[in-house]
């Protein structure tokens, strides 16, 4: 079998728009390849949109780590940390894989390293933002570059320091104990500048890297790497094949 580990320094992102089907086949095959917490977690559902979303999402991240792990999909293990953040359970001979998963309305997506931590979130870009959220939860420094913008600009830059310290509270897998406002982000000018990071206290900016990906017109996607200073980590991001072929 080729051997498709990330090299250290890579980081793998997949997305995958969540198609609207009622293919009941596609659903039966994939339920088949969720262990039966997840098979209970997609039961417990109301709705047929938030249970698509669910099984896209975890096939995607099963179907993403065979492929970079060499094991099938239906092969992997999980546990959570005390804050519920998941992470592989070692298996003889596997590589330990890293990853974090993201879904939301239209969108799944997951990132996968052999080396570093990493945190990942993806949101729908609603055009009716409420403006209380950034007084509630974005630092000084994020409240003023909003101000400094109207309109879809300003709407896009909520969107993307919102994906950012989302990204950055999953990487490091602590939830809701930090307070959102200690830390912030400063976007760069254009897509090629550099995101910037203040950290909250205890932590270092020289040890996380950032990137915001734009997966289509509706969406923004953060990563959070989480690594030794000096390190400069590669982001390969692309669109996952079609669900149906995905497994
Ligand atoms: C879980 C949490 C970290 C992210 O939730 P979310 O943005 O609603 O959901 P996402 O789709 O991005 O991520 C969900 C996935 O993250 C993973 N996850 C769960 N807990 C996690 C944690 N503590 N850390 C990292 N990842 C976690 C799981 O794989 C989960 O998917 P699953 O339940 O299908 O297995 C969120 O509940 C949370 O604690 N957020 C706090 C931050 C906040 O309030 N931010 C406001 C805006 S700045």
């Amino acid at each position: 079998m080729t051997d498709h580990t990330p090299q250290p320094d890579q980081i793998i992102l997949r997305w995958l728009p969540v198609e609207e089907t009622d293919d009941q086949d596609l659903e039966a095959r994939g339920l088949e390849i969720l262990s039966p917490d997840e098979r209970q977690r997609y039961r417990r559902f109301r709705y047929d949109r938030d249970r698509r979303l669910y099984l896209t999402a975890h096939i995607l991240l099963r179907a993403t780590l065979a492929e970079l792990g060499n094991r099938s999909p239906e092969s992997w293990s999980f546990s959570v940390n005390r804050h519920g953040k998941p992470h592989v359970v070692p298996d003889n001979g596997s590589p330990p894989l890293r990853f974090n998963l993201t879904h939301t309305a239209g969108l799944a997506a997951c990132v996968v390293s052999a080396e570093y931590d990493v945190g990942l979130d993806a949101e729908f870009l609603d055009r009716r933002t409420d403006p209380g959220l950034a007084n509630r939860f974005f630092s000084p420094v994020e409240r003023a570059q909003l101000e400094d913008l109207s309109g879809e600009e300003r709407s896009q830059a909520f969107f993307d320091i919102w994906t950012l310290k989302e990204s950055y509270v999953k990487g490091r897998g602590i939830g809701v104990s930090l307070p959102l406002r200690s830390f912030g982000f400063t976007l760069p000018e254009d897509d090629r500048g550099r995101i910037t990071f203040s950290p909250p206290l205890g932590d270092l900016a020289r040890h996380w890297s950032f990137f915001r990906v734009r997966p289509g017109s509706n969406h923004t996607l953060a990563v959070a790497v989480n690594h030794p200073p000096g390190d400069e980590p590669l982001l390969l991001s692309s669109q996952a094949a079609p669900l149906a072929d995905l497994f």
